[in-house]
């Protein structure tokens, strides 16, 4: 019988517990033996839960516990997380983790820790939840120069703006019903604000580059002010909106941005609603591939962690190729994108005169015209802008979009 013990028992820690019970025959049929949790670490009581003789609150039992052979860290974040993580490494237990901030930030250094000492440092749901995302990078696509990584990443985000699109949910009530979907992170800002998504793409392109791509380094903007004006005009030009995470590695560095991006209606990645994440990866050799699947929630994101536990069981050490050396994050200033600029104005028409650009207005938003740009960079858009400034009627920029072109 096989031991691990869970650290941190909320959603995905339980969620490991209740997946490890649900599948315990066809792991057997699987590895021939059992899984058993002997312990769960959390600082909380959980009277009459089924586990409730396992619970401890100290993890140097577990540490030195030598029949303990796998630990599930579930806690979150990247302090007491990365503490226990490493000293569970340290002393020869394999660590299997959804967490992606402990991952995206000390990813190489424990994978090197883990290399050491003979055990497997396993993250398959930290990006994508449910979808086998981390194994390809690792396995089928490792000898292939991956060029682009980009997609929908973060469940909660997806959730809002496909409900904002199809149902105008509001936003404000859209976010509600995916916190109490457990969709979203305990403070929401990390979904909305697009930090999960950038940590995300962060890991992939580390496995991608083989190199330490920091996710401080990669430019993120929210979702938060997606307005119902924004859908309208979108989809008016043909496109939908998506939060986009947008990896391109070239040959002087890596472009990455996490950003609210316009998806033309009819790319794969248009059609992928709700919770879903969906990740188009395009590879020299390999072509396009595209990933997709439940992003988050508790069972899926759970039997992403128990399908590692069973990998880790088998007791060889699973190879990364990610080193501490860091990958140049180029400025996202130079990147080349084609925008939708929508602004304010007092006579629409005449802004279409001297731009000479073929302008949208829409009959509900009188006060509004938009149009889309050229491939440009940020400082071409930046000084496109400012010219509009002198224009008569010209009120002000509301909002300016960046349009999603996959290979
Ligand atoms: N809060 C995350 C999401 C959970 O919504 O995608 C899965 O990482």
């Amino acid at each position: 019988m096989i031991q691990v013990a869970i650290l941190g028992y909320g959603v995905v820690g339980s969620g490991v517990a209740e997946v490890l019970r649900l599948n315990q025959g066809q792991i057997v049929k699987k590895i021939g033996q059992g899984v058993e949790v002997k312990y769960v670490l959390d600082l909380r009581d959980f009277p009459d839960d089924p586990l409730e003789s396992c619970m401890i609150k100290d993890f140097g039992v577990i540490e030195k516990d030598k029949d303990v052979t796998i630990v599930v860290e579930a806690i979150g974040g990247e302090t007491i997380a990365y503490d226990f993580a490493k000293r569970a490494l340290l002393s020869g237990k394999s660590v299997c983790t959804p967490n992606k901030a402990l991952i995206a930030r000390h990813g190489a250094e424990l994978l090197a820790i883990a290399k050491e000492k003979g055990v497997n440092l396993l993250f398959e749901a930290s990006v994508g939840g449910g979808i086998p995302l981390i194994r390809p990078f690792n396995d089928a696509l490792l000898t292939d120069e991956v060029e682009t990584v980009t997609g929908i990443l973060n469940g909660t985000s997806n959730y809002i703006l496909t409900q904002m699109s199809m149902n105008g949910t509001s936003y404000a009530e859209a976010l509600k019903d995916a916190q109490n979907l457990g969709y979203a992170e305990q403070d929401p800002t990390a979904d909305v604000g697009s930090f999960d998504a950038c940590r995300k793409l962060a890991i992939l392109l580390s496995l991608a580059t083989g190199k330490q791509v920091d996710y401080e380094d990669i430019q993120t903007e929210g979702i938060e002010k997606i307005s119902t004006e924004d859908f309208v005009f979108a989809k008016e030009l043909g496109f939908t909106l998506k939060q986009v995470v947008d990896g391109r590695v070239c040959e002087n560095g890596v472009e990455a941005l996490a950003a609210p991006f316009l998806v033309p209606l009819g790319h794969p990645l248009s059609t992928i609603n709700d919770v879903f994440n969906g990740v188009w990866v395009h590879g020299k050799t390999t072509g396009n591939v595209m990933f997709y699947g439940s992003g988050a929630g508790k069972l899926p994101t759970a039997s992403a962690v128990v399908s590692n536990i069973v990998d880790a069981a088998y007791g060889q050490h699973i190879s990364h190729v990610w080193s501490a050396d860091k990958a140049k994050i180029l400025p996202a200033e130079n990147y080349i994108k084609r925008k939708v600029i929508r602004i304010s104005c007092e006579n629409p028409s005449a802004i279409a005169n001297v731009l000479n650009v073929n302008v949208l207005t829409h009959d509900a938003y009188p006060n509004y015209a938009a149009w889309l740009t050229q491939p440009e960079s940020e400082a071409e858009t930046a000084i496109a802008l400012d010219r509009l400034k002198s224009i008569e009627g010209f009120k002000a920029v509301e909002r300016v979009l960046r349009v999603y072109d996959s290979e």
